[in-house]
């Protein structure tokens, strides 16, 4: 979590530090400040709240300085407050840091600060120990400063540090927190994340872990943890930065919403040739290599883990291998039986993910062949996996994640699909009946979006209920749960989904006179069993919106009100499904007043445990 963006060169360093802040308000949103150099001093301005306050507030203040640093904050140890945000400083104000992580040790290292020197603490945060650490340390020598304090320090950390003695030198480190280098012409970055950077810069520097980088105006080098110079290759970003921006429409998470076809279409059609047949390019999954696995193991969070329970689902069916999932917190900590006979797939948009980090690490430590899922290039999970499967989502920015799941289960699919033609299990005619599926589906999925006027209606409705159920069977089970993330974390609405068969074993008790009931129906198979489900909610007073393949209209005799999606395979439903419950949650927040793409309490790249 927090984003922190830092400058060194001629331009005005305090408005290209907000700029690039306000590209990584995703990451946090509760506080912002920046620390600037300025006549032989640092001038340190936060605030609590979003970064407009910080704007407003140094609007006047004409700081006529190249080299500053910034940070937005997620709050992890202290509340949001303007003592509690980003920079912290030492005791005597020359040295200025930013941090994103957590430092694990604080506790101790803070009192071995106020006992041994006299250190006074102004603030709650574990990051104002670096400040004093660094301050302690320093004797004429930031660098060699910053490497010993960050020796004490246990935890992750992308940090940035000035210092008023040394205003030649930006000092970037990173453990286990992103970090990029941008490199301009006569001015050098750093930030947590490219989109700050692309209005300046295309040439950015990956920073690896346990690396210190030391900008200058005109030079940028990169160290090991044995202070040894390493080379770096230039990483050229290709994509642009109106792809980071919202371009009319209300809010990133509508436009993302609106991006799914595109993204579908790119992340199938750049893995097929001309015979339908799937390439993995860079990917080197053998069928040797298949035929060693006896189990995936498929770990990830939030969204990303509902996309793994489609993927559980179809590489079981297609490729016939037990797969486990699990989430990537509960992974790490329970002993998972795991080998080098395990594909382990870690699912994550951002790459960033502290738990699923975690958890890759865990499973490579024990031998598994690690494939990832992500849609971030050169981010920890792409880097530290032995192949990665890109989604090509394209950037996501809204904290609620809608296309980034879309391309997630088109992976699932296409990983399943080659699994299961290379093992020579799966019959061609099958194979290629699915590839036609996955084909039209971006053509489908525009039409389901031509919908939105009635999803809107149907959120007009209910936007004032404060608890939704969510129930479906089979794969409607994994969207049920997907649906209902989705409205709790943008419209704060109180909403459950459960597997509809499991209702009448306790859940149901809950169900009432005007209880809000999604169903969803979309597996022929399971249609008529659903309809009973629907109908068992409904005896008790629910008021259902069902969600059904065009065609099945016996569903209006049971629901208040439906939702169509183009008819297709039941399997690949889940592509199509999940999009009117975006666009519901969309539009139920958007009457609720919330501000849907920075919900409360939540970030968008979560790198705490
Ligand atoms: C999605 O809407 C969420 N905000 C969240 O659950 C997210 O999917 C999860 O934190 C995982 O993120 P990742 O895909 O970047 O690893």
């Amino acid at each position: 979590m927090c984003g922190i963006v830092g400058y060194i060169g001629d331009g005005n360093a305090s408005d290209i530090i907000i700029e690039g802040l306000k590209k990584l308000e995703y990451r946090g949103y509760d506080s912002s400040g920046i620390a600037i150099y300025k006549n032989g001093k640092i001038e340190v301005h936060k605030y609590k709240g979003r970064i407009a306050n910080l704007e407003a507030a140094v609007a006047n203040e004409h700081f006529n300085s190249g080299v500053g640093i910034g940070h937005t904050r997620w709050a992890t140890h202290g509340a949001p407050s303007d003592v509690n945000a980003h920079p912290h400083s030492n005791t005597d104000h020359s040295i200025a840091i930013v941090h994103n992580g957590i430092i694990e040790n604080y506790v101790e290292l803070r009192e071995w600060l106020i006992r041994e020197h006299g250190i006074v603490f102004v603030s709650e945060t574990d990051t104002e120990v670096i400040a004093h650490l660094i301050g302690l340390y320093y004797d004429g020598d930031l660098v060699d400063a910053v490497y010993k304090a960050v020796d004490k320090m246990r935890g992750a950390y992308g940090i940035g540090v000035i210092c008023s003695k040394e205003p030649d030198k930006l000092i970037a480190v990173r453990k286990d927190s992103p970090l990029v280098v941008g490199l301009g012409e006569g001015c050098n970055f750093i930030a947590s994340d490219i989109p700050a950077l692309l209005k300046h810069v295309r040439s950015i520097y990956l920073i690896e872990n346990n690396e210190t980088v030391v900008l200058t105006k005109n030079d940028v080098k990169i160290y090991n943890a044995d202070r040894k110079e390493v080379k770096r290759d230039v990483f050229h970003v290709t994509w642009d930065e109106d792809a980071a921006e919202k371009d009319g429409y209300d809010h990133f998470m509508l436009k993302e919403i609106y991006e799914q076809p595109k993204g579908l279409y790119e992340t199938l059609n750049r893995r097929l040739d001309e015979n339908g047949m799937i390439k993995l390019d860079g990917i080197s999954l053998t069928k040797e290599d298949l035929e060693k696995f006896n189990k995936v193991y498929i770990v990830a969070c939030g969204t990303a883990y509902h996309a793994g329970l489609v993927g559980k689902y179809i590489i079981e069916k297609l490729a016939k291998i037990p797969v486990e999932i699990d989430v990537a917190s509960e992974f790490r900590y329970r002993d998972p039986f795991v080998d080098d006979r395990t594909l382990f797939i870690a699912i994550s948009q951002s790459g960033e993910t502290l738990d699923t980090l975690a958890a890759l690490r865990e499973a490579k430590n024990k031998g598994a062949r690690i494939l990832s899922v992500c849609n971030v290039v050169g981010s920890s999970v792409a880097r530290e996996s032995d192949d990665v499967f890109y989604t090509w989502a394209g950037p996501e920015i809204a904290v609620a994640s809608t296309k980034a799941f879309t391309t997630q289960l088109m992976c699932m699919y296409l990983i399943a699909l080659y699994m299961g033609s290379t093992k020579g299990i799966l019959d061609m005619d099958v194979y290629h009946r699915y590839i036609d599926e996955l084909k039209q589906i971006p053509d489908k999925l525009k039409k389901v979006l031509e919908q939105a006027g009635n999803v809107m209606e149907i959120a007009k409705d209910f936007y004032k209920r404060e608890q939704v159920f969510f129930i479906g069977r089979g794969l409607d089970s994994a969207i049920s749960f997907e649906g209902s993330l989705k409205l709790k974390e943008i419209s704060y609405i109180n909403s459950f989904a459960i597997a509809a068969g499991e209702l009448k074993h306790g859940t149901i008790a809950l169900i009432e006179q005007g209880t809000m009931v999604i169903a969803l129906a979309t597996q022929d198979r399971l249609f008529e069993k659903m309809l009973s489900n629907i109908q068992e909610v409904k005896a008790r007073g629910a008021t259902v919106i069902g969600l059904a393949k065009e065609g099945n209209v016996d569903i209006e005799q049971q629901a208040n009100k439906v939702i169509y999606i183009p008819d297709c395979m039941d399997e690949v439903t889940p592509l199509l499904s999940v999009v009117p419950l975006q666009l519901l949650s969309y539009n139920i927040a958007k009457l609720r007043g919330c501000d849907i793409d920075k919900p409360k309490n939540l970030a968008k790249s979560v790198t705490v445990e």
